[in-house]
């Protein structure tokens, strides 16, 4: 069995720092190290409209949004599958079959759902469909045959979940499914980016997000107004870095390298953090340091981006070329999925013939 990367967003917005950070830098990376056997990347606009129900259209126009952020960003239609989630029907019927074996308890335990129930005050009223969501999330995982998953820490419950339900078909049915692993950030920071509000995460409804294809002036607005140490009142007081959205975001996205171009009286982040803390150090200039580092990395994104722009039906073209790759993949697995949960009734010449026999022998 290969090494298959999987992976996906809900088009519910344009993606923003806290994506790319989490999973969709390392994307690019795993896509161009080339070291897998197949590699999907997709919309899940299923997922989506499980607390959209009401606003589809949202979803419509987000779909190329994301195409464009994905495509901005480096993933390579050549060497990944991109999809739309809802265009495999094999993934509504694996989700209807793994749902026989998990219980409303487990999900109703499952700490992201809890998180999300509560957002959204589903409390007194949870859509079944909302509540079935990590099901449909496992199955898209399962159909695959992922063995790879890179993701946020958010997503960890949903990929225990899948591990679970895996585990019950294999051993219910026999060996079809594959047991996922989750690929986490390697710096921890980088796992929940905060908000530019300093809370604790960055999110289109808590309106703290810089997006990938914000203009360079809009970053720098939104990295000036950024919430540091609300404490560090005149540039003499001695500063906090913990909890302060700015050194985090420099703990996420700045090198040694930045230093050596970009401001050479410091060697690295640290002597930057024990200045800080000794007072002395204003927050301007951090933040003037960490624009210029934002804004190195998304120019490239947004010139890519501003020539996809140009070409919106060539984009349906991929992703109508990705979704069609996969459904091949998809009919694959359900093939033995149905022939391993016996509901492969016209493909079993053994049964119809076991069959006739036995109604023969009733005479
Ligand atoms: N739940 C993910 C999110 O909110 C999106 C997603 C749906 C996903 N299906 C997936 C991620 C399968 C990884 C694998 O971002």
């Amino acid at each position: 069995m290969g090494n298959i990367i999987l992976t996906g967003d809900r088009p519910t917005g344009k993606l923003h720092l806290g994506h790319y950070i989490g999973s969709l830098q390392r994307r690019v990376q795993l896509q161009n190290e080339g070291n897998y056997d197949k590699m999907f990347v997709f919309m899940a606009d299923v997922q989506a409209l499980t607390d959209n129900a009401d606003n589809p259209e949202k979803i419509r126009q987000n779909i190329i949004e994301v195409a464009l952020d994905y495509l901005a960003a480096g993933l390579d239609p050549e060497k990944c599958t991109i999809f739309i989630q809802s265009q495999i029907p094999e993934l509504s019927e694996l989700t209807t079959y793994l749902m026989n074996l998990v219980t409303v308890s487990r999900i109703q335990r499952n700490p992201t759902v809890k998180t999300e129930i509560k957002m959204r005050n589903f409390e007194a009223n949870i859509p079944l469909g909302f509540f079935c969501y990590p099901i449909s999330q496992a199955a898209d995982i399962a159909l695959f045959k992922s063995t790879t998953v890179p993701v946020g820490e958010d997503q960890e419950p949903m990929i225990e979940v899948t591990r679970e339900v895996v585990r019950r078909f294999n051993q219910t049915y026999g060996e079809v499914l594959v047991e996922p692993q989750i690929l986490l950030p390697e710096n921890t920071v980088c796992r929940r980016l905060p908000g530019t509000d300093g809370k604790e995460k960055m999110s289109k409804s808590l309106g703290n997000c810089i997006y990938l294809s914000d203009s360079a002036d809009e970053v720098w607005q939104k990295v000036r107004s950024m919430f540091t140490d609300p404490d560090h009142l005149r540039v003499d007081d001695p500063g906090k870095v913990e909890g302060n959205a700015v050194f985090t975001y420099l703990d996420a996205f700045s090198t040694d390298n930045d230093f050596a171009n970009y401001w050479p009286d410091y060697k690295n982040l640290d002597e930057l953090k024990d200045h800080y803390r000794r007072g002395g150090l204003g927050d301007m200039k951090c933040k003037k340091f960490l624009n210029t580092i934002i804004n190195n990395m998304l120019e490239p994104m947004r010139q890519r981006r501003k020539e996809f722009e140009q070409d919106i039906p060539e984009i349906y073209n991929i992703l109508k070329k990705g979704t069609d790759k996969a459904r091949e993949t998809a009919a694959q697995t359900m093939d033995e999925v149905r022939k391993a949960m016996r509901i492969d009734y016209f493909n079993d010449t053994e049964l119809i013939k076991q069959q006739s026999e036995r109604f023969k022998n009733q005479k």
